[in-house]
């Protein structure tokens, strides 16, 4: 294996979208070995491609992304945010939409997923809630907006069956997220790398990302949960994944422990956060 020419490679993909390969070129390589071989470039011309033709990377990102996501994932969370959060952001928000986001959404079963508890609570007008579903990846925000899941499909391992029965229909392609919930959920790209420059994303009243850190180094992930914190209203959610840690990054969020899980908040402007972990 070209050694220098993967880590630029590596550092170029790094740079792009935040996910590393540094340590793993081997594996680089290996998901990018059927793509070389279909445009019979090097790993050096491959590289040069990707400079020069931006429409490459759609095509490099559906190679390197994990999109594992299912309907009622992580269902603790889920429980706090349709008993806890959305009561109290009915309360307090009144006069605009209550604004939702599922940063690396995926497939979309997180944010339909979202819609469906807003729903069950009472929340039914795109008045009262939008729910901002994106991802990097256009193949499964194309799947998302389509809101069709094949009947078979592993999409529903762990989603109740009243949810089922309420808010998808049975069709000959596959379940179909019904309308009530479907208008309630948009979706777009956004690479959590280029939040910066997104001011339209301010004032977000919960942000759902969860389990996309773990494919990010430290830099990284204090790079994008600072963005998230920033595009956080105050008063506002973040639900991370069980495993993403933030301690030590210096993020002023307050932790929330819940039975079976854990959730952060961000703080009134007159209120003094510390620091996680500091
Ligand atoms: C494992 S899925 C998680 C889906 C969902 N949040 C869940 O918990 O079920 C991770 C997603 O993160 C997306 N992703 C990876 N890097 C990204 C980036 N820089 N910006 C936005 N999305 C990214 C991938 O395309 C993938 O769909």
């Amino acid at each position: 294996m070209n050694q220098l020419a993967l880590q630029s490679l590596a550092q170029l993909i790094y740079d792009y979208c935040g996910l590393h390969f540094m340590q793993n070129l081997a594996m680089l390589e290996r998901k990018l070995t059927p793509r070389l071989a279909e445009l019979g470039h090097t790993i050096g011309e491959y590289r040069r491609r990707l400079e020069t033709a931006p429409e490459e990377w759609p095509i490099v990102i559906e190679l390197l992304t994990i999109n594992e996501t299912y309907f009622y994932r992580e269902e603790h969370q889920l429980e706090q945010f349709q008993h806890t959060v959305l009561p109290e952001l009915m309360q307090r928000v009144r006069e605009r939409p209550i604004r939702v986001w599922s940063a690396a959404c995926s497939t979309g079963e997180e944010p339909y997923t979202l819609g469906m508890l807003a729903v069950q609570k009472g929340i039914f007008l795109p008045e009262s809630i939008r729910i901002v579903a994106s991802d990097i990846n256009e193949r499964v925000l194309q799947i998302g907006r389509s809101g069709v899941y094949g009947k078979g499909s592993l999409s529903f391992r762990r989603m109740p069956k009243s949810l089922l029965e309420q808010y998808m229909e049975d069709t000959e392609w596959g379940f179909q997220i019904k309308d009530s919930v479907k208008k309630l959920v948009s979706f777009e790209k956004i690479n959590l790398l280029e939040l910066e420059s997104r001011k339209e994303l301010e004032g977000f009243d919960v942000i759902f990302c969860r389990n996309v850190l773990i494919y990010f180094d430290v830099p990284t992930i204090q790079k994008v949960v600072q963005s998230l914190y920033r595009l956080l209203s105050p008063g506002g959610y973040l639900f991370l994944g069980h495993a993403d840690s933030i301690i030590g990054m210096g993020i002023p969020l307050q932790t929330i422990n819940a039975p079976n899980t854990f959730y952060y908040k961000k703080g009134f402007e007159n209120e003094n956060i510390r620091s996680i972990g500091s």
